[in-house]
C-alpha cells in the first residue's frame, strides 16, 4: 500500500506528551513542508505563530479553556488568516489596498487550514503527535492579545506538537457513502441518515449515559440519546450563538470594521 495512505489512517489526535523538547531544525522543517501547500493566488494569505516558552505557553492554556494539552506539548502552533503584510506590500508600492474584505479573510481561513493540515502530516510522518485546538475560535479576542497580533491579522486554528505518551485508539468516521457523493448531491432521507449515525448514537449513547458526571444532567434536561446530548449539553444555541457573536467582534476589530 502506498505509505503516505497508510499514515493517513493510523491518525489519532494526542492530548497527552512527553516532556520531550522537538529538535528546532525538526520543526522548521515540519513547517517548511507545511508551507508547500496550494495556496489562493499564491498569495499565503496566512502566519504561523510558533509558542515554546513556558510563561507564553500558561497564558495560551488559559485562553483555550485550560485543555491540559496546550500545557504540556513542547509546541503551540497557532494558525492566523493574515492579510496585513500583503497590504504593507501594496502600500509600499502605492497598490490600492483591496484585501480588506470578507473574501480575503475566507481565502486566508482556506489557505492557513491547508498549510495546517500539511503540517499534521509532515508532523505525523516524523513520530510526533498533534491536536488541533478548536478552543482558537471561541477565545480569538484573548489569543489575538497574548500573540500580539496587529490589524489585518487573525487566529483561525491551533494545533500542540510534541512526542506522544499515549497511543489512543483510532475514532471512526462515518462510512464513506454516507459522505461522497456521485456526481450530484443526493439528499439522505432522515433513515438513512439514522442508519449513517447509528454507530455513533450507539458508541456516545453507552459513553455518556454511564458517566456518573452526565447522570443528573441527563435527568434534568430529559436527555434520551446522543443527539439530544450534543444539542443540549455541548452544542447549545446559547453558546453557539456567544461563540459567533465574539468571534464576530473579534474580526471587526481586527479589519476595521469594514470586513462585512
Ligand atoms: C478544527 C478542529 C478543532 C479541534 N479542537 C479540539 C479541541 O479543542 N480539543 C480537543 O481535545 N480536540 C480537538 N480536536 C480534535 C477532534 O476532537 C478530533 O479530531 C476528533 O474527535 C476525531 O479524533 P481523531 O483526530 O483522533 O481521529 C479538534 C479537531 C479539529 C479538526
Amino acid at each position: 500500500m502506498n505509505p503516505i495512505f497508510d499514515l493517513l489512517d493510523q491518525h489519532r489526535s494526542i492530548r497527552k506528551y512527553k516532556t520531550n523538547a522537538v529538535a528546532p531544525e525538526l520543526v522548521k522543517s515540519i513547517l517548511h513542508s507545511g508551507m508547500r501547500a496550494s495556496t489562493s493566488g499564491n498569495m499565503q494569505f496566512y502566519s504561523i505563530i510558533q509558542s515554546t516558552h513556558t510563561d507564553l505557553k500558561e497564558k495560551l492554556y488559559h485562553a483555550h479553556g485550560k485543555q491540559s494539552m496546550v500545557r504540556m506539548a513542547p509546541i503551540v502552533l497557532t494558525f492566523c488568516c493574515d492579510l496585513r503584510r500583503l497590504q504593507i506590500w501594496m502600500d509600499a508600492y502605492k497598490a490600492p489596498g483591496n484585501f480588506n474584505n470578507f473574501i480575503s479573510f475566507l481565502r486566508g481561513v482556506i489557505d492557513v487550514s491547508l498549510v495546517a493540515q500539511n503540517i499534521a502530516i509532515a508532523a505525523e510522518s516524523s513520530c510526533l503527535g498533534i491536536c488541533y485546538m478548536g478552543s482558537t475560535l471561541m477565545n480569538a479576542k484573548k489569543i489575538t492579545e497574548i500573540l500580539k497580533l496587529p490589524q489585518l491579522v487573525i487566529p483561525v486554528t491551533s494545533m500542540v506538537m510534541g512526542y506522544p505518551e499515549e497511543s489512543p485508539k483510532k475514532i471512526e468516521r462515518l462510512a464513506y457513502e454516507s459522505i461522497v457523493h456521485e456526481e450530484v448531491y443526493r439528499d439522505r432521507s432522515p433513515k438513512e441518515v439514522q442508519d449513517i449515525y447509528a454507530d455513533r448514537d450507539k458508541n456516545t449513547w453507552e459513553r455518556v449515559s454511564t458517566n456518573p458526571q452526565h447522570a443528573s444532567k441527563l435527568v434534568d434536561e430529559n436527555i434520551q440519546n446522543a443527539a439530544q446530548f450534543y444539542a443540549k449539553t455541548k452544542y447549545t444555541p446559547e453558546l453557539l450563538q456567544q461563540y459567533s457573536n465574539d468571534y464576530i467582534e473579534c474580526l471587526k476589530k481586527q479589519f476595521h470594521q469594514a470586513i462585512f
